[in-house]
């Protein structure tokens, strides 16, 4: 029985994660695809591309890079936090009667922040979710081996269009994992709503969220984080252009792009953008876009929140019970939401 074989010892015959991809264009009464939701933002005004257009397999190998820079701080804070607080993360969960939950892991990525997590977590099963379902897949693998016994089921998914997961994830224990800052990358209305879903047994089915989320800091640190010295930052951003260009059949010269990153204190977030470098059209089937020198896509909104801004939101969501564990310096903080 998968529940009493110790994590970390090899099985007699390794299993292989189950993997299934959800992720397609159009599907038909749902959410516009690709090619419809990349073309509007295009042709806006004020043109901007979604940031989850980053993570195809180049972008989401450049994400991990970005990680290992000495600017980019929440990573490593947000190991911190966990590092120092995971016996109480688990007791807060075992409080609730939570001791073997099915783990539900949002922009899984390459399952690192999961695979730290799972020994002390002790996960009954584990769901990793992310848009790049390649890379995931990879990544799904890596767990397997080093966690044979665990029941892994991954899900190449763009949960940002809704959160309906398969029969194949448990429906009992589910605990969401979305680490890394990623909900600041949704504007607060939408944040709101997303975590609305996940408080709502009816929908999520969960008990709870565990949570990582960027503070509000000084700007010369929040700037840095994001316009790094080896240009990773500016590589990733670009290379945006080239996962448009695939989905969309445009074409779009990235030598043509600088990379930008600012601090719009008023909104307290992180934007990127990308800033034609001189006048210049873009071209893809039944459109042609021009863009004036200067003139800028945006492409990521990357919120900050401060430690009271986030509860009163989780609670606003409907979370019942909030509490987190930060760094001292308070640039990050954990939180754990009870439905
Ligand atoms: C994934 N997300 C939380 C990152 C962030 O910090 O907003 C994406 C990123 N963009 C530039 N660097 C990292």
């Amino acid at each position: 029985m998968i529940l009493n074989l110790p994590l970390n010892i090899p099985a007699l015959s390794p299993a292989s994660p189950q993997f299934i991809n959800l992720y397609t264009d159009a599907v038909p009464g749902q959410a516009p695809g690709p090619v419809q939701e990349l073309s509007e933002g295009l042709m806006a005004a004020a043109a901007s591309v979604s940031p989850k257009y980053f993570y195809n397999a180049l972008g989401s190998k450049l994400f991990e890079a970005i990680t290992a820079l000495s600017e980019y701080y929440p990573t490593r804070t947000e190991a911190g936090i966990f590092g120092a607080s995971h016996a109480q993360i688990a007791q807060t969960l075992a409080d609730r009667g939570i001791h073997h939950p099915c783990l539900i892991d949002l922009g899984a990525g390459n399952c690192a922040k999961a695979m730290a997590l799972i020994p002390h977590l002790q996960p009954r099963q584990y769901v990793p979710v992310d848009i790049s379902a390649d890379f995931l897949k990879e990544a799904a693998e890596q767990v397997q081996s080093r966690f044979p016994a665990l029941d892994i089921v991954g899900l190449g998914m763009d949960f940002s269009a809704g959160l309906a997961l398969p029969d194949e994830v448990q429906a009992h224990d589910r605990v969401f994992f979305y680490p890394g800052s990623s909900l600041g990358n949704f504007h607060p209305e939408q944040a709101l709503q997303f975590l609305q879903h996940m408080a709502d047994p009816a929908q999520g089915r969960a008990r709870g969220l565990l949570l990582g989320i960027d503070l509000v800091k000084d700007t010369a640190t929040l700037e840095a984080a994001y316009d790094d010295s080896l240009g990773v930052t500016a590589a990733f951003n670009k290379n945006l252009l080239l996962n448009v260009n695939q989905l969309l059949q445009s074409d779009f010269d990235v030598r043509q792009w600088r990379h930008v990153a600012l601090f719009n204190a008023a909104q307290s977030r992180i934007e990127m953008h990308l800033e034609a470098m001189h006048a210049l059209s873009v071209r893809w089937p039944g459109h042609t876009r021009r863009f004036e020198a200067g003139e800028r896509i945006h492409t990521e909104s990357s919120y900050k929140y401060t430690l009271g801004g986030m509860t009163a939101l989780l609670k606003q969501a409907g979370f019942r019970q909030v509490r987190h564990w930060s760094d001292p310096q308070n640039w990050f903080a954990v939180f754990w939401a009870a439905v």
